[in-house]
Protein backbone atom coordinates (compact mmCIF):
# COMPACT_ATOMS: atom_id res chain seq x y z
CA UNK A 1 0.00 0.00 0.00
CA UNK A 2 1.65 3.38 -1.15
CA UNK A 3 1.19 6.74 0.51
CA UNK A 4 -1.58 9.05 -0.76
CA UNK A 5 -0.87 12.58 -1.27
CA UNK A 6 -4.29 14.76 -0.72
CA UNK A 7 -4.96 16.86 -3.61
CA UNK A 8 -4.14 20.03 -2.04
CA UNK A 9 0.13 18.99 -1.11
CA UNK A 10 2.14 21.45 -0.44
CA UNK A 11 -0.52 24.65 -1.35
CA UNK A 12 -0.93 27.53 0.71
CA UNK A 13 -4.60 28.54 1.61
CA UNK A 14 -5.64 31.25 2.83
CA UNK A 15 -9.65 30.79 4.13
CA UNK A 16 -11.28 33.87 5.88
CA UNK A 17 -13.78 32.94 8.82
CA UNK A 18 -12.99 29.89 9.86
CA UNK A 19 -13.77 30.56 13.59
CA UNK A 20 -16.87 28.81 12.91
CA UNK A 21 -19.09 26.61 10.41
CA UNK A 22 -18.60 26.24 7.05
CA UNK A 23 -14.75 27.79 7.47
CA UNK A 24 -13.74 25.60 10.46
CA UNK A 25 -15.18 22.80 8.49
CA UNK A 26 -13.06 23.59 5.49
CA UNK A 27 -9.27 24.90 7.31
CA UNK A 28 -9.62 21.14 8.13
CA UNK A 29 -10.29 19.85 5.42
CA UNK A 30 -7.68 21.78 3.40
CA UNK A 31 -5.39 20.72 6.12
CA UNK A 32 -6.36 16.74 6.07
CA UNK A 33 -5.69 17.06 2.05
CA UNK A 34 -2.37 18.45 2.66
CA UNK A 35 -2.66 22.30 2.10
CA UNK A 36 -0.34 24.94 4.15
CA UNK A 37 -3.48 26.30 5.92
CA UNK A 38 -3.27 30.35 7.00
CA UNK A 39 -6.82 30.95 8.49
CA UNK A 40 -8.64 34.54 9.46
CA UNK A 41 -11.23 35.32 11.41
CA UNK A 42 -12.82 38.41 13.89
CA UNK A 43 -13.42 35.70 16.44
CA UNK A 44 -9.91 34.74 18.15
CA UNK A 45 -11.66 32.13 20.75
CA UNK A 46 -13.63 30.37 17.81
CA UNK A 47 -9.89 30.53 15.92
CA UNK A 48 -8.06 28.87 18.16
CA UNK A 49 -10.42 26.36 18.92
CA UNK A 50 -10.09 25.43 15.06
CA UNK A 51 -6.39 25.12 15.95
CA UNK A 52 -7.31 22.61 18.69
CA UNK A 53 -9.94 20.86 16.75
CA UNK A 54 -6.91 20.52 14.26
CA UNK A 55 -4.28 19.90 16.62
CA UNK A 56 -6.17 16.92 17.97
CA UNK A 57 -7.20 15.55 14.85
CA UNK A 58 -3.19 15.58 14.14
CA UNK A 59 -3.31 18.30 11.68
CA UNK A 60 -2.19 21.99 11.53
CA UNK A 61 -4.03 24.94 10.74
CA UNK A 62 -2.52 28.31 11.59
CA UNK A 63 -4.39 30.99 12.65
CA UNK A 64 -4.07 34.91 12.47
CA UNK A 65 -6.69 38.12 13.58
CA UNK A 66 -8.46 39.34 10.95
CA UNK A 67 -11.40 41.80 10.41
CA UNK A 68 -12.14 41.05 6.96
CA UNK A 69 -14.26 44.45 6.42
CA UNK A 70 -10.82 46.39 7.23
CA UNK A 71 -8.52 46.48 4.05
CA UNK A 72 -5.77 47.26 6.07
CA UNK A 73 -6.18 44.24 7.92
CA UNK A 74 -6.92 42.33 4.94
CA UNK A 75 -4.26 43.31 3.38
CA UNK A 76 -1.74 42.80 6.29
CA UNK A 77 -3.31 39.27 6.39
CA UNK A 78 -2.70 37.77 2.95
CA UNK A 79 0.34 39.55 2.29
CA UNK A 80 1.24 38.40 5.91
CA UNK A 81 1.22 34.75 4.67
CA UNK A 82 2.77 35.35 1.62
CA UNK A 83 5.71 36.86 3.13
CA UNK A 84 5.69 33.72 5.44
CA UNK A 85 4.94 31.09 2.91
CA UNK A 86 6.38 32.39 -0.15
CA UNK A 87 3.47 32.32 -2.50
CA UNK A 88 -0.66 31.84 -1.77
CA UNK A 89 -2.00 29.07 -4.13
CA UNK A 90 -5.69 29.25 -3.10
CA UNK A 91 -8.34 32.07 -1.49
CA UNK A 92 -11.17 30.64 0.33
CA UNK A 93 -13.43 34.21 0.62
CA UNK A 94 -16.06 32.96 3.20
CA UNK A 95 -17.13 35.33 5.80
CA UNK A 96 -20.92 36.48 5.84
CA UNK A 97 -23.73 37.19 7.44
CA UNK A 98 -27.26 37.04 6.98
CA UNK A 99 -29.94 39.25 7.50
CA UNK A 100 -33.82 38.48 7.56
CA UNK A 101 -35.63 41.27 7.22
CA UNK A 102 -38.13 42.76 4.82
CA UNK A 103 -36.39 46.12 2.66
CA UNK A 104 -38.84 48.98 4.30
CA UNK A 105 -37.62 47.72 7.51
CA UNK A 106 -33.62 48.02 7.16
CA UNK A 107 -31.61 50.03 8.86
CA UNK A 108 -28.66 51.95 7.05
CA UNK A 109 -26.48 50.68 9.15
CA UNK A 110 -28.16 46.80 8.96
CA UNK A 111 -27.22 47.44 5.09
CA UNK A 112 -23.56 48.97 5.67
CA UNK A 113 -22.68 45.73 7.64
CA UNK A 114 -24.59 43.01 5.59
CA UNK A 115 -22.91 44.46 2.73
CA UNK A 116 -19.41 45.10 3.89
CA UNK A 117 -19.49 42.07 5.42
CA UNK A 118 -20.46 39.66 2.51
CA UNK A 119 -19.58 41.73 -0.54
CA UNK A 120 -16.84 44.19 0.34
CA UNK A 121 -15.03 41.29 1.83
CA UNK A 122 -14.86 40.14 -1.16
CA UNK A 123 -13.62 42.66 -3.39
CA UNK A 124 -10.64 43.11 -0.68
CA UNK A 125 -9.32 39.78 -0.95
CA UNK A 126 -9.63 39.31 -4.44
CA UNK A 127 -7.88 43.29 -4.28
CA UNK A 128 -5.11 41.76 -2.58
CA UNK A 129 -4.48 37.94 -4.03
CA UNK A 130 -5.07 38.42 -7.38
CA UNK A 131 -1.69 40.50 -8.07
CA UNK A 132 0.00 37.80 -5.92
CA UNK A 133 -1.15 35.30 -8.16
CA UNK A 134 -0.76 36.81 -11.15
CA UNK A 135 2.84 37.11 -10.74
CA UNK A 136 2.91 33.44 -9.81
CA UNK A 137 1.20 32.96 -13.05
CA UNK A 138 -1.36 30.59 -10.84
CA UNK A 139 -4.12 30.62 -8.20
CA UNK A 140 -7.98 29.78 -7.45
CA UNK A 141 -9.97 31.58 -5.85
CA UNK A 142 -13.28 30.80 -4.29
CA UNK A 143 -15.78 33.19 -3.20
CA UNK A 144 -18.70 31.99 -0.93
CA UNK A 145 -22.13 32.73 -2.19
CA UNK A 146 -24.83 31.13 -1.25
CA UNK A 147 -28.36 29.69 -3.33
CA UNK A 148 -29.40 33.45 -2.62
CA UNK A 149 -26.93 34.31 -4.97
CA UNK A 150 -28.95 32.26 -8.18
CA UNK A 151 -32.45 32.85 -7.13
CA UNK A 152 -34.50 35.67 -5.64
CA UNK A 153 -35.97 34.95 -1.33
CA UNK A 154 -38.61 37.28 -0.14
CA UNK A 155 -37.45 37.42 3.37
CA UNK A 156 -33.67 38.48 3.34
CA UNK A 157 -33.37 40.57 -0.12
CA UNK A 158 -30.32 42.34 1.05
CA UNK A 159 -28.20 39.00 1.84
CA UNK A 160 -30.01 38.41 -1.62
CA UNK A 161 -28.54 41.30 -2.89
CA UNK A 162 -24.90 40.74 -1.83
CA UNK A 163 -24.94 37.38 -2.85
CA UNK A 164 -26.23 37.97 -6.87
CA UNK A 165 -23.45 41.16 -6.56
CA UNK A 166 -20.47 38.09 -5.63
CA UNK A 167 -21.38 35.94 -8.57
CA UNK A 168 -21.64 39.00 -10.92
CA UNK A 169 -17.73 39.90 -9.30
CA UNK A 170 -16.81 35.84 -9.38
CA UNK A 171 -17.71 35.71 -13.22
CA UNK A 172 -15.91 39.13 -14.31
CA UNK A 173 -12.82 38.18 -12.18
CA UNK A 174 -12.43 34.99 -13.83
CA UNK A 175 -13.05 36.41 -17.22
CA UNK A 176 -10.39 39.13 -16.75
CA UNK A 177 -7.75 37.30 -14.94
CA UNK A 178 -8.04 33.58 -16.14
CA UNK A 179 -4.84 35.04 -19.06
CA UNK A 180 -2.98 35.17 -16.06
CA UNK A 181 -3.75 31.45 -14.91
CA UNK A 182 -5.86 32.54 -11.84
CA UNK A 183 -9.35 30.94 -11.57
CA UNK A 184 -12.55 32.26 -9.59
CA UNK A 185 -15.55 30.53 -9.25
CA UNK A 186 -18.27 30.92 -6.37
CA UNK A 187 -20.28 28.31 -4.05
CA UNK A 188 -23.85 28.83 -3.51
CA UNK A 189 -24.45 26.60 -0.83
CA UNK A 190 -28.36 25.40 0.46
CA UNK A 191 -29.18 25.25 4.00
CA UNK A 192 -25.81 24.13 6.09
CA UNK A 193 -25.79 22.92 9.45
CA UNK A 194 -23.94 25.93 10.81
CA UNK A 195 -24.18 28.20 14.03
CA UNK A 196 -25.59 30.79 11.27
CA UNK A 197 -28.71 27.96 11.04
CA UNK A 198 -29.10 27.08 14.47
CA UNK A 199 -29.11 30.83 15.23
CA UNK A 200 -32.70 31.01 13.17
CA UNK A 201 -33.78 27.51 14.07
CA UNK A 202 -32.99 29.10 17.90
CA UNK A 203 -35.19 31.86 16.92
CA UNK A 204 -38.11 29.93 15.51
CA UNK A 205 -41.48 29.42 17.25
CA UNK A 206 -41.41 25.58 16.30
CA UNK A 207 -38.39 24.30 15.49
CA UNK A 208 -39.10 21.29 14.18
CA UNK A 209 -40.99 23.22 11.84
CA UNK A 210 -38.33 25.23 10.80
CA UNK A 211 -36.06 21.83 10.36
CA UNK A 212 -39.26 20.32 7.90
CA UNK A 213 -39.61 23.58 6.22
CA UNK A 214 -35.96 24.11 5.39
CA UNK A 215 -35.38 20.95 4.57
CA UNK A 216 -38.15 20.42 2.78
CA UNK A 217 -37.28 23.04 0.62
CA UNK A 218 -34.10 20.90 -1.44
CA UNK A 219 -34.98 17.78 -3.62
CA UNK A 220 -32.99 15.74 -1.16
CA UNK A 221 -35.14 16.42 1.85
CA UNK A 222 -32.35 17.51 4.25
CA UNK A 223 -29.60 20.00 5.78
CA UNK A 224 -26.28 19.70 4.06
CA UNK A 225 -22.97 19.21 6.22
CA UNK A 226 -20.58 21.69 6.43
CA UNK A 227 -17.78 19.29 5.35
CA UNK A 228 -19.88 18.68 2.15
CA UNK A 229 -19.25 22.62 1.17
CA UNK A 230 -15.39 22.04 2.34
CA UNK A 231 -15.14 18.68 0.31
CA UNK A 232 -16.57 21.32 -2.84
CA UNK A 233 -13.91 24.16 -1.92
CA UNK A 234 -11.21 21.98 -1.69
CA UNK A 235 -11.82 20.33 -5.53
CA UNK A 236 -12.33 23.42 -6.65
CA UNK A 237 -9.02 24.67 -5.25
CA UNK A 238 -7.07 21.24 -6.60
CA UNK A 239 -5.63 20.86 -9.78
CA UNK A 240 -9.08 18.28 -10.43
CA UNK A 241 -10.75 22.33 -11.21
CA UNK A 242 -8.06 23.37 -13.70
CA UNK A 243 -10.50 23.76 -16.40
CA UNK A 244 -13.45 25.18 -14.05
CA UNK A 245 -13.08 28.86 -13.86
CA UNK A 246 -16.13 31.53 -13.34
CA UNK A 247 -18.77 29.01 -12.22
CA UNK A 248 -21.29 29.77 -9.61
CA UNK A 249 -21.92 25.87 -8.66
CA UNK A 250 -24.75 25.08 -6.58
CA UNK A 251 -24.35 22.66 -3.23
CA UNK A 252 -27.86 22.81 -1.78
CA UNK A 253 -29.31 19.10 -2.42
CA UNK A 254 -31.07 20.90 -5.22
CA UNK A 255 -32.83 23.66 -4.07
CA UNK A 256 -32.04 26.18 -6.83
CA UNK A 257 -33.18 23.80 -9.42
CA UNK A 258 -36.47 25.20 -9.37
CA UNK A 259 -39.91 24.80 -7.79
CA UNK A 260 -40.33 22.10 -4.82
CA UNK A 261 -44.25 20.96 -5.25
CA UNK A 262 -45.48 22.75 -2.03
CA UNK A 263 -42.66 25.10 -1.00
CA UNK A 264 -42.33 27.80 1.02
CA UNK A 265 -40.20 30.54 0.29
CA UNK A 266 -38.79 31.87 3.60
N1 LIG B 1 -25.04 28.04 6.64
C1 LIG B 1 -25.74 28.17 5.53
O1 LIG B 1 -26.83 27.61 5.42
C2 LIG B 1 -25.20 28.98 4.38
C3 LIG B 1 -25.87 28.89 3.16
C4 LIG B 1 -25.41 29.62 2.07
C5 LIG B 1 -24.28 30.41 2.20
N2 LIG B 1 -23.64 30.48 3.40
C6 LIG B 1 -22.46 31.35 3.47
O2 LIG B 1 -21.36 30.64 4.00
C7 LIG B 1 -20.48 31.56 4.67
C8 LIG B 1 -20.14 31.01 6.04
O3 LIG B 1 -21.36 30.86 6.75
P1 LIG B 1 -21.53 29.91 8.01
O4 LIG B 1 -22.88 29.32 7.90
O5 LIG B 1 -20.34 29.06 8.19
O6 LIG B 1 -21.62 31.05 9.14
P2 LIG B 1 -20.98 31.18 10.59
O7 LIG B 1 -21.70 32.30 11.20
O8 LIG B 1 -20.95 29.85 11.26
O9 LIG B 1 -19.46 31.60 10.27
C9 LIG B 1 -19.10 32.86 9.78
C10 LIG B 1 -17.71 33.19 10.28
O10 LIG B 1 -17.33 34.44 9.71
C11 LIG B 1 -16.74 35.24 10.73
N3 LIG B 1 -16.89 36.65 10.38
C12 LIG B 1 -18.07 37.29 10.13
N4 LIG B 1 -17.83 38.58 9.82
C13 LIG B 1 -16.47 38.73 9.86
C14 LIG B 1 -15.61 39.83 9.61
N5 LIG B 1 -16.09 41.04 9.28
N6 LIG B 1 -14.27 39.64 9.74
C15 LIG B 1 -13.79 38.44 10.09
N7 LIG B 1 -14.55 37.36 10.35
C16 LIG B 1 -15.88 37.51 10.23
C17 LIG B 1 -17.49 34.87 12.00
O11 LIG B 1 -16.77 35.23 13.16
C18 LIG B 1 -17.65 33.37 11.80
O12 LIG B 1 -16.54 32.65 12.32
C19 LIG B 1 -21.20 32.91 4.65
O13 LIG B 1 -20.71 33.71 3.61
C20 LIG B 1 -22.65 32.53 4.39
O14 LIG B 1 -23.37 33.57 3.79
C21 LIG B 1 -24.06 29.78 4.49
Amino acid sequence: MGTTRGRLHGKVAVLTGIASGIGRATALTFAREGAIVVGGDRDAPGGARTVEIARQAGLSVEFRPLEATDPASVRAFIDGAVADYGRIDALFNNVGVNLVRMLPDVTDEEWDVTVDTNLKSVFLGCRVAIPHMARQGAGAIVNNASNAGLIGRPGDPVYCATKHAIVGLTKSLALGHGPHGIRVNAICPGPIETPMVSSMREASVDRAAFDRNVAGQTALKRIGAAEEVADLVAFLCSDGARFITGAAIPIDGGKAAGMIPGMIVP
